[in-house]
């Protein structure tokens, strides 16, 4: 069974209360549910864990490596400091799609450079929730054809 780590970052727990013009009404827990419902339609195994400490998060990506076959990650934003990220990426080899739910290159100019996106499989950026599920799509579809091309 295919295995997708979805990490979320720093202030993400604060969903549904957080700007909710920028950030909707929807909390952690209900796109997490999405997440779960879609996993469990497409048969693929989805861990999904939230941090609001960046070594908690470069700790979940070492140790994907050889667990799981993707990460979707919204690093919150570490996306716009963390090089610690960017190499627990590097060293794990876990293929990574980052998503945002906001459209972080129509927002503050130091929201619109990501350490992740030059070592991310890609970025999805400005959906609301959907950002997670077409991560996890993407995700999916490329371990998929990786698997395939092996064959
Ligand atoms: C975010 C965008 C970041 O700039 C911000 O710090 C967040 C959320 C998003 O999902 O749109 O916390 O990653």
């Amino acid at each position: 069974m295919i295995r997708i780590l979805v990490l979320h970052g720093p202030n993400l727990n604060m969903l549904g209360v957080r700007e909710q013009d920028l950030y909707g009404r929807q909390t952690l827990n209900d796109i997490n549910g999405l997440l779960d419902s879609w996993a469990k339609e497409a048969g693929v195994h989805l861990e999904a864990k939230q941090s609001n400490h960046e070594g908690d998060l470069v700790t979940w990506i070492q140790e994907a490596r050889g667990q799981f076959d993707a990460i979707v990650i919204n690093p919150a934003a570490y996306t716009h400091t963390s090089i610690a990220l960017r190499d627990a990426v590097l060293s794990a080899e876990v293929p990574t799609v980052e998503v945002h739910l906001s459209n972080i290159h129509q927002r503050e100019e130091f929201r619109q450079h990501s350490f992740l996106a030059g070592v991310a499989l890609g970025q999805i950026s400005g959906f609301g929730p959907t950002s997670y599920m077409l991560g996890v799509h993407a995700a999916l579809d490329h371990v998929q054809s990786k698997q395939s091309a092996s064959k």
